[in-house]
């Protein structure tokens, strides 16, 4: 896929990690660097991306069409939104993308691998952020911190063992892909965090 000169940068963790709370002070910094700079989310970022967020965070369903449901808002995530702008030059930032439905459908559902990197391939053509930034916390952490704050999705409500499989994939994957994946301890205090992520963009 020809992207031209953008740059496509994930946040990715266990739900409580801290994703969204650095996620403004991230586009902030951008900003300073990139003349657009694009914030979005999975599951969602279009008008049809959010209507299947609506399901897939309210309806049980079976987990190989919850990973379709998720590929299909991923596929309209990729065309209308996220490539337009890379072409534009822009620097895009999704609030999740490809890794968290191998940590959630495979690691925390149990869909098998095989199938997940068919639907990669058929779906978005292996298309890859160049920056995955991955907030990891123990899951004691993040249950503390999301209990104090909102009521629980239908992924929120699921048990310490599912977050468990959930984590150990997502490092699973950052020790596959060392270039892409920056682990971030994000057990450590907000401003400790961020002075991390400065020296991680600027060495971009
Ligand atoms: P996520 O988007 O990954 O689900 P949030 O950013 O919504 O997580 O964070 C969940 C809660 O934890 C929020 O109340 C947030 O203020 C708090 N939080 C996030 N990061 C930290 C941190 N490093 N230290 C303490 N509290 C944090
Ligand atoms: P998120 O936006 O992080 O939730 P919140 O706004 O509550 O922080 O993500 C919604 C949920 O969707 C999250 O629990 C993880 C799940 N999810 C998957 O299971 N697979 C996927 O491919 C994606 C993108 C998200």
């Amino acid at each position: 896929m020809i992207t031209q000169n953008g740059m496509f940068i994930t946040l990715e963790g266990i739900d409580g990690a801290g994703k969204s709370t650095h996620l403004a002070w991230l586009t902030q910094h951008l900003q300073q660097r990139y003349a657009e700079v694009v914030v979005s989310r999975e599951p969602g970022g279009t008008p049809l991306g959010e209507e299947l967020r609506h399901l897939l965070l309210a309806c049980p369903m079976h987990r190989e069409t919850e990973a379709l449901l998720m590929f299909a808002a991923r596929r309209e995530h990729l065309e209308q939104v996220i490539l337009p702008a890379m072409r534009r030059g822009a620097c895009v930032i999704s609030d999740r993308f490809v890794d968290a439905s191998y940590a959630y459908q495979c690691g925390g559902r149990g869909l098998n691998t095989d199938k997940m990197k068919a639907l990669e391939n058929w779906a978005i053509q292996n298309f890859q952020p160049d920056l995955t930034l991955l907030f990891d916390v123990p899951i004691a952490v993040a249950q503390r911190r999301l209990a104090a704050n909102r009521e629980p999705d239908r992924f929120e409500r699921e048990e310490h063992g599912f977050f468990d499989r959930v984590r150990n994939t997502y490092l699973e994957r950052a020790a596959s892909f060392p270039h892409r994946i920056r682990v971030i301890n994000a057990e450590r205090p907000i401003s400790i965090i961020q002075e991390e992520l400065e020296k991680t963009l600027s060495s971009l």
